[in-house]
């Protein structure tokens, strides 16, 4: 006959292992939907940690499908590029999760300017064209490459990146990201177009620049 004993406990390091190290293995970003979907209403008037969910009985098949990445973007800016946000904003349907896309096209020429998405890890693939792709370590060492179509990048999380058409001609990418919201800091909009505006003394003493280098810049983007 088996007998029942006392299970014998777990040493101290592995309560250690599991209680501070296992959570730093997570590279989550957007929490676990806790149900099939959570369709977003984008108009409630209540705003919780995402958006609270349509009705079931209202929830549409179109609800489920987006097509605002078809096609190419207004590119005849200063940038000669164009973000086409695939977000919850504009998709409900991926409300609770955790995943958006991006479509960015490029003049010949054209840069995404260096940003940050504060929410999410970013990964892309070159469909169309030459790009160099880069970002910036917390040490400030440049990991860049340049891609052809097909290639894939991967963005880790809230680091400042950029990328640049080094083709001839137009160049498209589709990025994705681990959040339903990743957000974007364009670092030239928010050092130098900021609402109110950052005070010159601290730009010039940042830069270490004159005080017209930095409202120059500041004209450039309207402010
Ligand atoms: C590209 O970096 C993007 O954020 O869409
Ligand atoms: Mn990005």
């Amino acid at each position: 006959m088996a007998t029942i004993t006392a299970l014998p406990r777990p040493p101290f390091f592995m309560i250690l292992f599991l209680i501070v190290l296992l959570p730093l293995a997570c590279r989550c970003a957007d929490p676990d939907p806790l149900q099939d979907f959570c369709v977003a209403n984008l108009n409630a008037s209540i705003f919780v940690n995402g958006f609270p969910c349509k009705p079931v009985p209202e929830v549409k098949s179109d609800d489920f499908f987006f097509n605002g990445l078809r096609k190419e973007g207004n590119i005849t800016n200063v940038f000669g590029s164009n973000v086409t946000a695939g977000n919850v904003l504009v998709f409900p349907g991926l409300n609770a999760l955790g995943i958006s896309m991006n479509r960015v096209d490029f003049t010949p020429g054209g840069v995404n300017p260096p940003h940050i998405h504060p929410r999410a890890t970013e990964t892309g693939v070159v469909i169309k064209g030459r790009l160099l792709v880069g970002f910036m370590t917390t040490s400030n060492v440049l990991h860049s490459k340049v891609l052809k179509a097909g290639e894939m990048f991967v963005i880790p999380r809230g680091l400042v990146h950029f990328q640049r058409n080094v083709g001839k001609g137009k160049a498209l990418v589709i990025a994705a990201f681990n959040s339903q919201l990743p957000g974007i800091v364009v670092l030239s909009f928010t050092l130098f177009a900021s609402t109110p505006p950052i005070p010159n003394d601290v730009l010039t003493k940042a830069f270490q620049v004159d005080e017209k280098v930095i409202s120059g810049i500041k004209s450039k983007f309207g402010s």
